[in-house]
């Protein structure tokens, strides 16, 4: 089976993840490695990245305030936003797109405003013109980058990630690179690293040998997971339903984190994240690889919207828009495709978000039903997303015979 994700991870990893050890230089080494991959001054590790965002927040001093957020986006964002104390405002996307429309902007700002959050959903690089202008206008307001799903892409030449205060990233398996768990933050602005250092210092307890034990147990279950006859079974119990304990990480009427987001990444996360920093480039170029196959064979399909056909972007998904999705996720799921479909939700139509402030008029509303992620992981051959586009193809001729 040809799954939607999978890590890129090899024995290296493994072997630094048995090297046993609880050195806290470990998690500095990979801080250096990350901040080098970024080219930026300083990178600050964390649990999970949305702990990095709450301690974002929390440096800031923000408590009370409004937080500027996509509609679209990972839920966990809103609740790292809730758990610091604050509230999140949320924005529509441009009605064609799928990232915040930054000119609603405007109409979101109030005298209680604390912060933007600009996601790059699904890799799709934020609009920097468009940040500019509201950095200019309101330079008062942090722009905090969201690039769990946007390592390194770029705007027009542009990183995103350099153009805010800091950018933040997730790092679990579902990730373009992969600390097991863990998140990070980077930034050029050393006070603003000290202060986040501090900050990190005052809200998490060390990691715990017990926590290294689970991380390291949930990495070596990870290799077998994803070899095709086995990720064939775990897709059969993830649909029936037997999984969901472990595998849903939201439940819509919910604001919570994970129970040990308070608790360092470990080392053993560390040293993992410092190898998968030198596999980085490579991951990258596969998964542009396998965009530029997507675009040539799905181009021109007007039942298929592509993503724009974007240099500066780093695919941590690739993702086309369809009326069909739910008819094409089924068909090829049946030939042995599994085709995704990461954020299943619109934000503020969840019960947990039911009272928040939402600006626009629902363009997002329809992005969960509709938008399909394609896998461009390492595990994905060429030949493989061939076979993957002819299908899709073959899906939507049909489909259309059975409308005739
Ligand atoms: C857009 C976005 N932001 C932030 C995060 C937070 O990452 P984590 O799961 O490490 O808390 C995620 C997680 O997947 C995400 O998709």
């Amino acid at each position: 089976m040809i799954s939607r994700l999978r890590p890129t991870l090899g024995f290296a990893e493994l072997r630094a993840a048995l090297s046993w050890n609880q050195h806290h230089q470990d998690v500095q080494r990979f801080e250096k490695a990350f901040a080098k991959l970024a080219g930026q001054h300083q990178s600050v590790a964390f649990p999970y990245g949305r702990t990095g965002l709450l301690a974002i927040l929390q440096t800031l001093g923000l408590h009370g305030r409004e937080i500027i957020c996509p509609a679209y986006t990972c839920v966990v964002v809103p609740h790292a936003i809730v758990t610091s104390g604050n509230r999140p405002v949320f924005l529509d996307t441009y009605p064609q797109g799928m990232n915040m429309d930054l000119g609603l902007v405007d109409q979101a700002i109030t005298k209680g405003t604390g912060a933007i959050i600009a996601t790059s959903v699904f890799g799709q690089p934020a609009d920097l013109d468009a940040l500019d202008v509201i950095r200019s206008t309101h330079p008062e307001i942090p722009i905090i980058q969201d690039c769990a799903h946007s390592f390194f892409c770029e705007w027009n030449g542009r990183p995103v990630h350099k153009a805010g205060l800091c950018a933040v990233y997730g790092l679990n398996i579902s990730k373009i690179m992969t600390s097991i768990f863990g998140g990070i933050v980077t930034t050029d602005d050393s006070d603003f690293a000290s202060a986040l250092r501090a900050q990190r210092e005052q809200i998490l307890s060390p990691a715990t040998i017990l926590k290294s034990i689970k991380r390291l147990l949930y990495l070596i279950s990870v290799y077998p997971a994803f070899t095709p006859t086995i990720y064939g079974l775990i897709n059969r119990m993830e649909r029936s339903g037997l999984l969901d304990k472990f595998v849903k990480y939201y439940d819509p009427g919910i604001i919570d984190m994970p129970e040990d987001y308070l608790q360092a990444m470990t080392p053993l996360e560390a040293r993992v994240g410092t190898i998968q920093c030198y596999r980085y480039p490579d991951i990258v170029a596969h998964r542009r690889k396998l965009a530029q196959i997507y675009f040539g064979e799905l181009a021109g399909i007007p039942e298929l919207r592509l993503p724009p056909r974007d240099t500066g972007a780093t695919y941590s998904h690739f993702v086309i828009r369809t009326p069909a999705a739910t008819y094409l996720r089924d068909y090829c799921l049946d030939r042995g495709i599994q085709l995704g479909n990461l954020i299943d939700y619109h934000i503020p139509d969840m019960a947990a978000y039911s009272d928040a402030v939402h600006i626009g008029v629902g363009n997002a509303r329809q992005l969960p039903e509709q938008v399909i992620n394609l896998p461009v992981h390492t595990g994905c051959s060429t030949y493989q997303a061939k076979r993957l586009a002819r299908t899709i193809k073959n899906s939507l001729r049909n489909l259309a015979s059975q409308q005739i």
